[in-house]
């Protein structure tokens, strides 16, 4: 997938992204400091948001293929159950109660099946969105800090359901982190931006151990110590 010279302005904000290449079957990682344009750019590859200009060019992917999970979940007023299905409702599609099942069971909601989805505690909610997002099979899942504030054990099942995930049937992910650790360990390739652009793209390694672009560089200085060993 190939973004090119998109632009959107949002009051004084303009994101201007000249190129970013978002390679099918990988896991992409967006970082870069609050308020840079992540969110917005996921919007508008959701297309919750319609570009003033530019062209992307998402392979064929239409929004029925697109989904998208931000750090505070939609959950509808109704069931466990009832949220996770939704996505398959929407799509008329059936669900398979033993691929709900073991879904629920994969991040431990399978006792909460019939519990009200607000009443789950917030990581709870978060896990999900997130296995809501990943039920009807899409081909391209943008995750906008899901994983902020979950604790290191629902990071790791998180992490783990992203690689089971490439390793069963690749799918294209964009995933949205303040965490730069989580962003080494899953990565494929990791795009940087700054004030609405894109600074940098390239490996795990190259954009967040060794980076070149002074920015980078004085933005990973107060992390640098999560990365050693
Ligand atoms: N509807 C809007 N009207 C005016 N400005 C907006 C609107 N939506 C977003 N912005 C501005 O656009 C800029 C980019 O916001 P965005 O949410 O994309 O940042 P972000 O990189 O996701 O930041 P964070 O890391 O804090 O989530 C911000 O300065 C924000 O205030
Ligand atoms: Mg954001």
């Amino acid at each position: 997938m190939r973004i090119s010279n998109l632009k959107k302005r949002m009051g004084t904000f303009e994101l201007w992204i000249e190129e970013m290449n978002l390679e099918s079957g990988l896991i992409h990682g967006l970082a870069g400091p609050n308020g840079c344009g992540k969110t917005t750019l996921s919007k508008l590859l959701t297309g919750i948001l319609t570009p003033d200009e530019g062209m992307m060019d998402l392979e064929g992917l239409t929004p029925r293929d697109i989904t998208m999970t931000s750090q505070k979940p939609y959950l509808l007023h109704d069931t466990v159950y009832e949220n996770l299905i939704l996505p398959l409702k929407l799509r008329g599609m059936q669900p398979d109660k033993e691929e709900t099942d073991a879904w629920l069971e994969r991040c431990g909601l399978k006792d909460k099946k019939r519990q009200y989805a607000r009443s789950l505690s917030s990581g709870e909610q978060q896990k999900l969105s997130f296995i809501r997002a990943l039920i009807f099979g899409p081909k391209l899942v943008i995750v906008d800090e899901t994983l902020s504030n979950l604790d290191p054990d629902s990071t790791k099942l998180f992490e783990e359901l992203m690689l089971e995930q490439q390793r069963k049937r690749p799918i294209t992910w964009l995933t949205i982190s303040h965490q730069l650790v989580h962003l080494k360990r899953v990565c494929d390739r990791v795009h940087f931006m700054e004030k609405g652009r894109q600074i940098a793209e390239g490996t795990p390694k190259e954009i967040l151990l060794n980076p070149s672009h002074p920015s980078i560089r004085a933005f990973l200085a107060d992390t640098e110590v999560s990365f050693r060993g």
